[in-house]
Order: C-alpha cells, then sequence, then structure tokens
C-alpha cells in the first residue's frame, strides 16, 4: 500500500504542533544547525583540510538533492557554481514567491513550520558565505509574511541569527521581502530585479546567472522554501540517509500538490519516485479517486505550464534491465513514477509538484483557454514572440469558448505556440505559455476543431439569414 512519507511535513498537521520557536524547539528544531556549524575541520586523504561550510556543500551535492522550485535542477551543483572569488558579497534569497497554478505547498511550510525553512536556510547561508538574505514572499500571501516576520524575531532573539551564532563567529541577517503579486516574479531574475525594487522583468542569460551576477551584480543563490527545508534534514541526516530516500537521481521526498476532480483534493508528502500517478490520483492515502461516476480525461502534472496527459496514454522509458543495460519499457500513464525524469522521459515534467486532475467532465477547450488567459495576462511584455504570441493564444481561445471560433483555430493556436520557445525568449515563460497549448491542442485536436467548425458553420447560417432579410427590406424600399 503507498504512503505518504512526512519527512518535511513530519509535524506540520500534529495536534498541538505551532509555529512558534518554542515548540519547534522541543521537537528537536535547530539541533541540526548546531550541528551543522560545528563540525570540526574535516582532513582528506590527501592530507587537506576542509571546513564546516565546504562539508555542507559536499553533502548536499552527495545526496542529490533537486530544487523544488520547478526545473528539478541538482542543487549542489547550483552551489558549485557560485563565484566565490570576485571579492563580493554572496546574497541567498528563498523563493517562496509559489506563484505556479495548482502549487500549495510552500505555503503550508511557511504557516505551518516556519522555523524549519529557516533553519534550512540559515545552514544553506552558513555553506555558502552568505552574511545577508531575503525571503521573497508573493504579495497575496500576506498571513505567511507576518509567521516569517515573527518567525525571524525568534530566531534573532535565540541568537540563531545575527552577530556570533552558536559562539561560532558565523553573522547572518535574513529580510523578508513581500513581492506585488505577478507570477513572473517568481522566475528568479525577474525576481532579483524585483528585489532590487524594479519591475520584474527577467534578465537574460547569459550574462545574468544569477550565480555570478546576481542581486546587485552579485553572486546569489535563489532556492525553493522545500529544497531549502530538504537542506536542514541532510544535514540532520546525513547525505547519505537522506539519498536512500527516493529512487536514484530522484532523491528525498517531495511535496505533491494535487487539486482538481479528486475525491481528496491536499498536499501529500512522498518518497520521489516511490509513488506512481494512478497511485496520486486513486489510492485512499492520496486523492481518493475520482468523483463518483467519472472517469479520468486527463492530468495535468506538475503546475499549469507543464504539458498535459491524456488518459490512457502510454510512454516509453528508458530503464536500466537485469545486466545494468538500458532497456525501454513501456508505461501507461497512470503508471508513471511520480519522479523528476520518468515524467520528463514521458515529455512533461513533475515541475513544483502540482498535479491537476481533469475528469471527463471537463470542457477541454475552456480548460486551455482558462490557462492560456492567466500567461496573456502574467506575460512582462519584454520579447515579442511571448508577449503577443500569449495574447494572441488566449483571444483565439476566447473566441472558441463564446461561439466564435474558427475550423482552423487548432492549427493556428499550433503555429503560434510553435514558435515562441526554443530560445526566442529572455526567459522560461515562453516555454510556460506554449507548452500547454501545444499539448491540449495537440492531443485534442478533435474538441477544438469540432468547436470551431459548429461555429463558423452555425455563424455562417446566422449571418446569411440577417443579410436575406436586410436585402429583401432594401429592394422594397427601393422600389
Ligand atoms: C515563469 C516562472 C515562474 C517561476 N515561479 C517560481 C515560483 O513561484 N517559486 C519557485 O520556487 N520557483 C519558481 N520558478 C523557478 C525559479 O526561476 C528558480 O528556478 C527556482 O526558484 C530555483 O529554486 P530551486 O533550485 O530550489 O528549485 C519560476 C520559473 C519561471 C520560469
Ligand atoms: S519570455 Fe515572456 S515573461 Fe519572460 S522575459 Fe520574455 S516577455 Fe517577459
Amino acid at each position: 500500500m503507498p504512503q505518504e512519507y512526512r519527512l518535511i511535513l513530519k509535524y506540520a498537521d500534529q495536534p498541538g504542533y505551532t509555529p512558534d520557536i518554542e515548540c519547534y524547539l522541543r521537537n528537536g528544531g535547530y539541533e541540526a544547525l548546531k550541528k551543522g556549524l560545528s563540525l570540526p575541520l574535516k582532513t582528506l586523504p590527501d592530507g587537506k583540510t576542509v571546513t564546516a561550510s565546504v562539508q555542507i556543500r559536499d553533502e548536499v551535492m552527495k545526496s542529490g538533492l533537486r530544487g523544488r522550485g520547478g526545473a528539478g535542477f541538482s542543487c549542489g551543483l547550483k552551489w558549485s557554481f557560485v563565484d566565490r572569488k570576485s571579492g563580493k558579497p554572496i546574497y541567498l534569497i528563498c523563493n517562496a514567491d509559489e506563484s505556479e497554478p495548482g502549487t500549495f505547498k510552500d505555503k503550508q511550510i511557511i504557516h505551518k513550520d516556519p522555523h524549519q525553512m529557516l533553519e534550512g536556510m540559515i545552514l544553506a547561508c552558513f555553506a555558502n558565505d552568505v552574511h545577508l538574505a531575503y525571503i521573497y514572499i508573493r504579495g497575496e500571501f500576506m498571513e505567511g509574511a507576518k509567521i516569517l516576520e515573527r518567525a525571524l524575531q525568534e530566531a534573532r532573539a535565540k541568537n540563531f541569527l545575527g552577530k556570533n551564532i552558536f559562539g561560532t563567529g558565523y553573522e547572518l541577517e535574513i529580510y523578508v521581502h513581500r513581492g506585488a503579486g505577478a507570477y513572473i516574479c517568481g522566475e528568479e531574475t525577474g525576481l532579483i530585479e524585483s528585489l532590487e525594487g524594479k519591475r520584474a522583468y527577467p534578465r537574460i542569460k547569459p550574462p545574468y546567472f544569477p550565480a555570478v551576477l546576481g542581486l546587485y551584480m552579485c553572486p546569489t543563490i535563489v532556492n525553493n522554501v522545500e529544497t531549502l527545508c530538504a537542506v536542514k534534514h541532510i544535514v540532520a541526516m546525513g547525505a547519505l540517509e537522506y539519498a536512500k530516500l527516493g529512487t536514484p537521481n530522484n532523491t528525498g521526498t517531495r511535496i505533491v500538490s494535487i487539486s482538481g476532480h479528486v475525491k481528496k483534493p491536499g498536499y501529500y508528502e512522498v518518497e520521489v519516485g516511490k509513488v506512481t500517478i494512478g497511485e496520486l490520483i486513486n489510492d485512499p492515502a492520496f486523492g481518493g479517486g475520482l468523483r463518483d461516476g467519472r472517469k479520468l480525461k486527463a492530468l495535468i502534472p506538475g503546475g499549469s505550464s507543464a504539458k498535459v496527459f491524456k488518459a490512457g496514454e502510454k510512454f516509453k522509458l528508458k530503464r536500466k534491465g537485469p545486466d545494468g543495460k538500458d532497456v525501454e519499457k513501456e508505461f501507461d500513464m497512470l503508471d508513471l513514477p511520480y519522479d523528476f525524469d520518468s515524467l520528463i522521459g514521458a515529455g512533461s515534467m513533475s515541475g513544483s509538484g502540482a498535479m491537476i486532475v481533469l475528469d471527463d467532465s471537463t470542457d477541454i477547450v475552456k480548460a486551455l483557454a482558462n490557462i492560456s488567459e492567466f500567461y496573456a495576462h502574467e506575460s512582462c511584455g519584454q520579447c515579442t514572440p511571448c508577449r503577443e504570441g500569449s495574447l494572441w493564444m488566449s483571444k483565439a481561445l476566447h473566441r472558441l469558448t463564446h461561439g466564435q471560433g474558427r475550423k482552423n483555430d487548432a492549427d493556428y493556436l499550433i503555429k503560434i505556440a510553435d514558435n515562441i520557445p526554443g530560445g526566442r525568449t529572455i526567459c522560461a515563460f515562453g516555454e510556460a505559455c506554449s507548452w500547454p497549448v501545444q499539448s491540449f491542442v495537440g492531443k485534442f485536436k478533435d474538441e477544438f476543431v469540432a468547436k470551431g467548425a459548429a461555429d463558423e458553420e452555425r455563424n455562417a447560417k446566422a449571418t446569411d439569414a440577417p443579410q436575406a432579410e436586410h436585402f429583401a427590406v432594401a429592394s422594397r424600399a427601393n422600389r
């Protein structure tokens, strides 16, 4: 029987567990910080010694932790790109924007266990020689911002922040920065611009890789809330124990937000790759199945920008055979393990870990119109393909859902969507707005064509009728 594995959410929903520091300390809070900061110098076989900071960075690399914000990039590798020789300060930013539609996991951590996030963040700062860090929280999370401000005050009062933390001489300050509530503020370079007090216009990479030219043009690490929580557990349990959770190359746990047409929408923490999509939708431990009498129609597996899966789709993925060699294995969509690599292999992504379940009552054209309207609204407008393309797609979908569709709208949508991504835009929003259109229209084309054709036929008849009437009236008047 598949079950949740609660590591980050271990205490979050337990009766009597509160977000205050005393409760966190009673449950072993800040022990990992103490351990991490007081690691003795380690002597390597070649006689070199490594500091506590370097040891933590090594542990994070060994743990295999992949970012939980969307791209699933190796956290250890990201940290290794930080320019440590520039002589400039290094900054760390916790990305608490949680703007991908369908995602509601970071909010749970912030509301229910804010000190866990702070502990992970302080460890990540210590490991990377950071002395000033920010939590960038989306504007709408007013309560979350208040909770974090209070948690920071509590941490300062206990000297987990400030000068000479745990008597080690290490100094750190963290501030909360509230965004103004735009999706693009979640994109790391847009976020940095916004933190600098400007419009959240993403920066072009190269040259503006945050690890080299980030906040105030200094080396900067941007990590998601959940990723930083995982750092605390890696230090607490050790990289090797952490890496035993999950599956190879997809280690640890992750929190999946399940929404849509399931009986038990909610957030569920699982070992990465140990649970399938079908189990997450149907098992009583998770989504609890579809609403009575309904069948699955589609699934968006990783937040609204992820490519949609159609019920019944099959995928061929590479798996290790008994002799260690790669063999191709066929998977039904429901049997795909919920991990980074399997979902990429199936042509989509686990993204921010947000599964949106659509049953057979869903009007697929309306669903896509809704998603596209969001992306057209949220494009920052810097790049022509994204600014114009997202709007054209949204307009075509608007007419398709308002009785004004055309038979060739499906092809028109695909043509636009194919011309936005692939290096034509500054940031990955270009992909984010195109992937839903490419996949929805590509996989449910008949529904788009049928709707457009029906509109065209009905409207042609409707315009013929008044025109005939108009000519009759005009010829009577001319007599
Ligand atoms: C349009 C767009 C929106 C994004 N929104 C978020 C977000 O709300 N939260 C987040 O953590 N990452 C978001 N990301 C990913 C970030 O740019 C960045 O990769 C992430 O915060 C890195 O953290 P991680 O390595 O811990 O995953 C977004 C990316 C794009 C392209
Ligand atoms: S891709 Fe879109 S959101 Fe990203 S910078 Fe260009 S216009 Fe802005």
